[in-house]
């Protein structure tokens, strides 16, 4: 499903922005000319990015925050338009994957990963919406994940997380259409970034942020609902999810080799 996509440069706000791909995507965009307000908890790698911009058509206006904290996000914006006048689009980017187990649960992890990933993006909809419906224009993109599409092992906090934002982004289209303000979803298959760096496990078709970057300012401009990629790989896991849903468990379990692993009990 298409619609208007993102066209001339203007301001775009991004969370998560200090690494991996919201970092790749803001540099792209200052690149090509848009203002970029650059979030994420600690300011110094924020400022690093600032200065490798200088001399991009664009530019980067730094405002660290964390994005559990609600009153933060909404000073950003404020602050933001103040300045620069209105946020044309929003990445929510900013997330964290906390792997775990079942036989290692932990509350506190699941905590901290609905508090960002989910309740983050919620500040930053509160933060955004009530502006963009008011002027009936701007497009906000929540960074999910494939992840979301269906159980996979060790995701058991994150892969909630993500599920819940892919079903708020449909949400968000439907009621939003006829505000004039769009909705992307953007879920991506493996990353290489600093939160795939010590992933154990082998990785499928991992592509450069750099290359997630190409692909969400594509999606963007194309003003695409969904943008997914590597599509070799995000397609084949939407096809196992049209499966029913004993016969999913049964290719994950084989796929990621979990199939393999001794029973408990003997
Ligand atoms: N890499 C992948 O394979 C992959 C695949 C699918 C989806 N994703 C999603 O893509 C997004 C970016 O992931 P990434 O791989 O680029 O991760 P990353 O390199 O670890 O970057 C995460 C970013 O989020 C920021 N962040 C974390 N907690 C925050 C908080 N409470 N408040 C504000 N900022 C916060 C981090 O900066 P600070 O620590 O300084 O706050 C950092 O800038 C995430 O939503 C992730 O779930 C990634």
């Amino acid at each position: 499903m298409s619609g208007n996509g993102i066209k001339n440069p203007g301001l775009v706000w991004i969370t998560g922005a200090s690494s991996g791909i919201g970092r790749a995507t803001a540099k792209l965009l200052a690149g090509e000319g848009w203002t970029v307000a650059v979030t994420a908890r600690s300011q110094e790698p924020l400022e690093v990015l600032a200065s490798e911009c200088t001399s991009f058509k664009g530019r980067i206006r730094v405002l660290a925050g964390d994005v559990t904290d609600a009153a933060r996000m909404a000073e950003i914006v404020e602050v933001l338009e103040g300045e620069c006048g209105p946020v044309d689009l929003a990445i929510l980017n900013a997330g964290i994957y906390l792997p775990m187990e079942v036989t290692d649960i932990d509350l506190h992890k699941f905590r901290t990963s609905l508090d960002v990933n989910l309740m983050g993006v919620a500040n930053g909809l509160a933060a955004l919406l009530p502006k963009m419906i008011a002027r009936k224009g701007g497009r906000i993109a929540l960074v999910s994940s494939v992840t979301g599409y269906g159980g996979l092992p060790t995701s058991l906090a994150y892969g909630a997380t993500k599920a819940a934002l892919i079903n708020m982004a449909e949400t968000l289209k439907i009621e939003l259409d006829r505000h004039h303000v769009a909705v992307s979803v953007v879920n991506p298959g493996f990353v290489e970034t600093p939160a795939t760096d010590e992933n154990p496990f082998p990785m499928p078709f991992i592509v450069p942020s750099e290359t997630a970057a190409k692909r969400i300012v594509r999606g963007l401009k194309k003003g695409k609902f969904e943008i997914t990629f590597p599509r070799r790989f995000t397609y084949l896991l939407k096809l196992i999810n049209l499966l029913p849903r004993r016969w999913y468990v049964a290719v994950v379990k084989r796929a990621t080799g979990w199939d393999k692993l001794p029973d408990a009990a003997s």
